[in-house]
């Protein structure tokens, strides 16, 4: 993000879980991630770096502010597309409880009629 100012923030189900973790546990220096874990690369529409094509969703972003990235490492990001992929059965998103453990999606419960101030997210 620091030589091209832009990144892709990919979103994978929780059917690649293990996969997740695997590809954190090794670096690109040193390893073809695309090609050992059998992702697709993606071609994005504003930026360089590729969508992943197994992912059920894909955010295109540019780096915004970059004022406290030596400080902090903290890039701010601005989203320029989403993508989002309807094609995979599992649409259930992962949360790593920063340990190796993870929370997996559960029901989604419908509460639109409430959001009164925020029409414009429900209609
Ligand atoms: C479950 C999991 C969560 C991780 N979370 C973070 C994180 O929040 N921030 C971070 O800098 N690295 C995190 N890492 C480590 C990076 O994924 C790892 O440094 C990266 O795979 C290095 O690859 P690269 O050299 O190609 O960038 C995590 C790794 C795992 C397995």
């Amino acid at each position: 993000m620091k030589e091209t100012n832009e990144c892709v923030i990919a979103i994978p189900g929780a059917d690649l879980a293990e996969k997740v973790v695997d590809i954190g546990n090794c670096s690109g220096e040193d390893t073809d991630k695309f090609g050992k874990f059998r992702l697709t690369a993606k071609e994005a529409r504003h930026v360089k770096a590729p969508l992943i094509g197994q992912c059920i969703a894909n955010i295109e972003c540019k780096v915004v502010d970059s004022r406290m990235v030596s400080q902090y490492n903290l890039f701010i990001l601005g989203a320029v597309k989403a993508w989002s992929n309807s094609d995979r059965k599992e649409q259930r998103t992962m949360h790593h409880h920063g340990d190796g453990t993870f929370k997996i999606d559960g029901r989604t419960i419908d509460l639109r009629e409430r959001m009164v101030k925020w029409r414009e997210l429900v209609d």
